[in-house]
């Protein structure tokens, strides 16, 4: 193999290579040539050493001996890395030097492949509900508090850069948007779901939260305030805003998150969790989790008054239940009860 003659098209092509890497190289001030015998001497690539097989397998550190908490960091750690993957696509598309944002091909792409991962995050969430037994779940929790997945900033990296800050504010404090960002962020809906019932403060978990993301998510939102995705589409021309596939694909985007996946997150919390228990550090999530008490919506103008009113309710719902969760659930097989 190593001495078969190259054809004419194979030495062509591979001057083309030669000449590219040279630009390149010379491009950032570089020897090219040096950089030619590196390639020579350098190994192949191995499959274990491009997706850091070893550090992967060791990230996960249960803080208990019951196997299902196994489950519980893996799927965590796998809805981080998808919130990555949207996270990916938002900045790209909202990036003002690139100009994504000026043409619909760009949209469908990026918003597109957003619905996908979290249409993933959502039909797999039974992996929590119906993948953990529930009496392993209500002792290993107990050993991981205050943590919760409240916790996750990335979370609230995706609505900032998805968003306007007045549809994230808490929907009592939508009013004021003149007040400065310092005082506004204090009104943030999530802030609500970090009270502790009984004494009215702020649970330990949102605590330690804002004392290590105050700060940086201020900044996300000052990045993001003429950036983001909602901001970008209000400003398209009205021929393109108006695109029946790209308000579909918007719709659908902002069900995902703020429908779906946030009503199979409480499905698996109603099912760990007893009907009288309470949140990470007493919250009371079952008048914060539910999609009707927030109603987070991004794309405010894409939506009629009625859908509005009906965020999460009923209709919505029986919606949610044919066509998004998962199939195990509704498997005969499985009857739902731990072994
Ligand atoms: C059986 C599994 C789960 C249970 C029982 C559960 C429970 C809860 C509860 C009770 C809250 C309200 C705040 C608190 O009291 O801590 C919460 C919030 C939250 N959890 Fe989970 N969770 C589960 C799985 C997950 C997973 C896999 C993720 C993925 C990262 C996640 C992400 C979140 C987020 C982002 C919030 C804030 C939601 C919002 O502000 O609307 N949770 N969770």
């Amino acid at each position: 193999m190593a001495n078969r003659k190259l054809s004419p098209e194979e030495i062509n092509k591979a001057i083309g290579y030669i000449h590219q890497l040279r630009e390149k190289y010379e491009g950032i001030g570089q020897d090219f040539i040096l950089y030619l015998e590196g390639l020579v001497h350098s190994n192949g690539l191995n499959y274990w050493d491009y997706v850091k097989l070893d550090s992967l397998m060791g990230l996960q550190t249960p803080r208990t001996n019951f196997p299902d908490e196994m489950i519980f960091v893996v799927y965590h750690q796998i809805t981080e890395l998808y919130f990555k993957l949207i996270k990916q696509e938002i900045d790209l598309l909202t990036d003002l030097e690139r100009g994504e944002y000026k043409e619909l091909k760009n949209w469908y792409k990026r918003i597109g492949r957003c619905s996908n991962y979290w249409k993933h995050l959502c039909n797999s969430f039974d992996i929590m509900a119906h993948g953990m037994d529930i009496s392993e779940f209500k002792h290993f929790r107990m050993a991981l508090l205050p943590a919760s997945g409240f916790q996750s900033v990335q979370f609230r990296h995706i609505e900032i850069m998805s968003s306007n800050l007045s549809s994230l504010l808490h929907k009592d404090n939508r009013e004021d948007m003149d007040a400065p960002l310092e005082k506004l962020y204090q009104y943030m809906y999530w802030k609500s779901g970090g009270i502790d019932m009984d004494t009215n403060n702020k649970t330990l978990t949102l605590r330690q939260f804002e004392k290590k993301y105050d700060l940086e998510l201020q900044g996300w939102i000052k990045d993001y305030r003429y950036r983001n995705l909602a901001y970008l589409y209000y400003r398209l021309a009205p021929e393109l805003k108006n695109d029946e596939k790209l308000v579909h694909l918007l719709r659908e985007y902002d069900q995902y998150i703020n429908i779906f996946w946030r009503m199979s997150h409480q499905a698996a919390s109603s099912r760990h969790l007893p009907i009288d228990d309470r949140g990470t550090g007493g919250t009371n999530w079952r008048k914060y989790l539910p999609p009707k008490f927030q109603r987070v919506i991004f794309f405010n103008t894409i939506w009629t008054d009625t859908e509005k009113e009906e965020w999460g309710k009923a209709g919505v719902m029986k919606f949610f239940r044919d066509r998004i969760q998962g199939t195990w659930m509704k498997d005969e097989r499985y009857d739902g009860t731990d072994q």
